[in-house]
């Protein structure tokens, strides 16, 4: 078989090594633009996990790796000049050119041809193979020649980086976060071999033009931020090569095989830098590659048809990542008030890969930082807390007189179960169970103003005595068997009503007895849902009245807080996002016209609501629509909000209109509330699946949010709360006198299951690779 190789880079060089080793008699030549020392850049770096990945495919290379490569396990974060370090955690740093060199040695030691100096221009004389694996780099040949079949997507990010290097000494994987008069900086620097260390500088368009990077020679560069960085380099210069500034393309192909021909490496995907995996997803690339012809014995078009399937899974998972961890770096601005502990959590755990409770098995003692920062902040905010660590799931909260006993909230969930829009025996034992095990707040379901306002005929009401007394019911119960506070959730359904109960035929209309329906425009939810009539400005002022009733109603029944909900395609969601409201009235236009008719029935249940009660805010922050709402217009009507006393935004998302693409996964919603939490500087509550009490303690930590709510969990686990705080020994939460038993061994066999499993993760926890010296120690 004959394989011709484009690019002489990791991808390149490791897929003829692998393919080689795996049938000797493969003819496979390596074509390389450079000479075998001429490469760009510093330093690489990987983690113990990829290192396991080489040992596995390549025993040979993966050891003369490890005998060239720096290895440390802290991380240091630098903010208004303080340190944060933390450990436990483990990289390898190598030179790009000694990486290179190894694999290049290797591929010749197996027989194999690198021609360097080799600048394809053409590729059609190469295609004459059996298989042509393209690892021609970022600016791919290949990809573009076929860029019909590959279909390539490039996001260009807007922040502005150069890759340089130093000597100054560097004991950790080092971020240094610096303000100067031109704005905010970051360093990403790692040392990689002997005595240099890579210096990625970063920030963003507008400060790199306040400081003339724009019209600076590389010269000119290199005196600006050796000036900047003065201290850190300690009369160390900064070192080029080929430094040039440039934005980062996260790029996509929709098919990465074409014919005879195979994208491998950044030719293929890239990953930022941030999260330091190109080099990682290109070797791991070959190694997916060779897997696949071996398990097709060879058949070039079923290898790379099964690789194109089997390794986008793991591709896409590290370039979500990585799309994560460069807007955090994108961002640092929204973060820079933060304590440098917190601003120094919220980085290490902007990815997902480091929580809350796998930075305590790593790092303890800055997880028990990170908890006395917190426990002091409530302290100041004038709550007694006798220890001085907690887990942050379990810290009070106040808003207005309301006082939480933990940041756990039962998220609003429609019972589709009431009849007549009365709450019943069902409502008392749901929203009652979720209150005793342990939540700080629970809400109803979304609650309406009127019958016609209703979601389903199964929803419930709050537009008459009757229903008033039957939540006062519950309110009561939950009042006098937990410590929870309880919220409504007080909505109109707007196009999205009269439609089936969740279980049958969600938001189809009613098989008959529909009622008519009201929203901002008259736009239908499906195509063939019944047709709103548009709100008129009588409508407003029955509705406001409605609200306002409903709302006094709330008071008398006794709810701790209200929430006006403003999301998910519902009356006022339709007034305020672009795809519901098309109204060339004072209610319609620019975000502040669409927020008009929200802010004035906002504005008249705050008259109408206790001054000492909290009120809240439902909103949807993005429609997932590329039209849509968008993030900066939810920062916007967050904003409103908060100018008319808004308390907390409870930050959901979508549902807005049927065809919208969310992008589903942990935590999917939590960036919309932490950015309007950071730049709106209000309370919020994030939602969406949110699965673990890990990561609630992780988004209250890094001050993702204030709150975490929890729907679909607590439908399978009541006892959320009650159950977490065990796991983590917390004694102090309140479990009801008759289930007190309860505690005493929940807490016990928690204390079991937390040493089980210390020492299973212990076992499981790859090997810190040998190096040579290391090991000669
Ligand atoms: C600032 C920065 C920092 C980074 N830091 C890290 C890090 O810490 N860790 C990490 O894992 N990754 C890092 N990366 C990413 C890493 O450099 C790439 O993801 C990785 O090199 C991809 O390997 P590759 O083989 O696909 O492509 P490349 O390394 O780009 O190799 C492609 C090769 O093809 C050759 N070539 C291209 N076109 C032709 C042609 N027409 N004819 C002949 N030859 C050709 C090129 O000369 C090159 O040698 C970083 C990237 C940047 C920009
Ligand atoms: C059965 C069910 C009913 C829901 N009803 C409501 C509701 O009445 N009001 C509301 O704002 N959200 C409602 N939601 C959305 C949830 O409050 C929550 O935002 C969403 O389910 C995401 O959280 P999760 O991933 O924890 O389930 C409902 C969700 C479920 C599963």
């Amino acid at each position: 078989m004959k394989i011709n190789v484009i690019g002489g880079g990791p991808a390149g060089l490791y897929a003829a090594i692998l393919l080689k080793q795996a049938d000797p008699s493969r003819d496979i030549t390596v074509y390389e633009r450079n000479g075998p020392n001429d490469t760009f850049g510093f330093g690489v770096v990987f983690s113990d996990e990829t290192l396991g990945n080489f040992q596995d495919a390549d025993a040979p290379s993966y050891f003369e790796i490890l005998d060239n490569f720096a290895y440390w396990e802290e991380i240091d974060t630098y903010a208004h000049g303080e340190r944060i370090r933390s450990t436990g955690h483990g990289f390898c740093g190598i030179s790009r050119k000694t990486l290179l060199n190894v694999l290049q040695r290797r591929t010749e030691s197996l027989g194999m041809k690198i021609h360097y100096q080799a600048d394809i221009t053409d590729i059609a004389p190469y295609r004459d193979a059996d298989l042509v694996v393209a690892a021609d780099g970022i600016n791919s040949l290949v990809r573009e020649t076929y860029s019909q079949a590959f279909r390539p997507h490039f996001d260009w990010r807007p922040n502005q980086f150069i890759w340089l290097g130093s000597a100054a000494p560097l004991d950790a994987f080092t971020f240094i976060f610096k303000e100067n008069d031109h704005g905010l900086w970051n360093v990403h620097a790692y040392w990689f071999e002997g005595d240099v260390a890579t210096w990625i500088i970063e920030t963003t368009d507008d400060t790199w033009r306040r400081a003339g990077m724009d019209k600076a020679t590389e010269a000119d560069s290199v005196r600006y931020l050796e000036a900047l960085f003065k201290d850190e380099l300690q009369g160390h210069p900064l070192l080029t090569n080929k430094s040039l500034w440039r934005n980062f393309p996260t790029i996509h192909c929709e098919s990465w095989c074409h014919e005879n021909m195979v994208l491998l490496g950044d030719a293929a995907h890239t990953a930022h830098f941030s999260i330091g995996s190109g080099t990682k997803l290109a070797m791991e690339d070959s190694i997916a590659l060779n897997h696949a012809m071996t398990e097709a014995g060879g058949d070039v078009a079923a290898a790379l048809a099964a690789y194109d399937v089997d390794r986008r899974e793991d591709v896409e998972k590290t370039q979500h990542a990585a799309d994560v961890s460069l807007t955090w770096f994108e961002h640092v601005r929204r973060y820079w008030h933060m304590p440098p502990l917190q601003l120094a959590f919220s980085m290490l755990s902007r990815s997902k890969q480091i929580t809350y409770d796998n930075l305590r098995l790593r790092d303890p003692a800055l997880v028990d930082q990170v908890e006395r920062m917190l426990v002091d902040q409530v302290r100041e905010a004038g709550f007694t807390v006798a220890e001085n660590n907690r887990p942050p799931m379990f810290l009070p909260l106040r808003l207005r007189d309301m006082v939480l006993d933990n940041r756990v909230v039962v998220s609003p969930m429609c019972q589709y179960s009431a009849v007549d829009g009365m709450p019943d025996d069902w409502h008392l034992v749901h929203l009652g169970s979720r209150a005793i095990g342990g939540a700080g707040l629970v809400y109803t379901e979304m609650t309406n103003i009127s019958e016609d306002g209703r979601i389903s005929p199964g929803c419930t009401g709050l537009y008459n005595e009757a229903q008033r007394d039957a939540w006062g019911r519950i309110v009561d119960f939950v009042h006098a068997q937990s410590r929870a506070k309880i919220c409504l959730q007080l909505g109109h359904a707007g196009r999205k009503g009269s439609t089936q109960l969740a279980w049958e035929e969600m938001d189809r209309p009613l098989a008959d007895g529909n009622w008519p329906l009201i929203a901002a425009s008259p736009l239908p939810y499906f195509p063939d849902s019944q047709t709103p009539r548009a709100v008129t400005e009588a409508d407003m002022e029955t509705l406001i009245a409605q609200y306002v009733q409903s709302t006094k109603w709330a008071d008398e029944a006794g709810f701790d807080m209200l929430e006006v909900h403003m999301a998910h395609g519902y009356l006022l969601a339709s007034f305020i996002s672009p795809m519901t409201n098309n109204r060339d009235d004072a209610f319609g236009g620019d975000i502040e016209g669409r927020m008009r008719f929200p802010l004035m029935v906002f504005d008249a249940v705050r008259a109408a609501w206790p001054a000492g009660k909290p009120l809240a805010v439902r909103i949807s922050a993005t429609d997932w629509m590329e039209d849509g709402l968008t993030g900066a217009d939810s920062v916007t009507a967050a904003r409103l909000l908060k100018d008319h006393g808004c308390d907390l935004i409870d930050v959901s998302a979508g549902q807005t209109v049927p065809d919208q693409e969310p992008l589903y996964g942990r935590m999917f919603q939590t960036p919309f509330s932490d950015r309007i939490r950071n730049e709106v500087d209000i309370a919020t509550i994030a939602v969406g699946n949110i699965t673990t009490a890990d990561q609630v303690n992780t988004i209250v930590a890094a001050g993702r949010a204030d709150l975490v709510a929890l729907a679909r969990p607590h439908l399978a686990d009541p006892y959320f709360t009650v159950r977490a705080a065990a796991h983590y020994g917390y004694a102090p939460q309140f479990w009801p006198n008759p289930y007190l038993s309860g505690q005493d061994q929940a807490m016990l066999l928690a204390e079991r299951e937390g040493a089980d499993m210390a020492e299973l993760r212990q076992l499981a926890r790859p090997a810190k690779p040998q190096h040579q010296s290391l090991a000669a120690d």
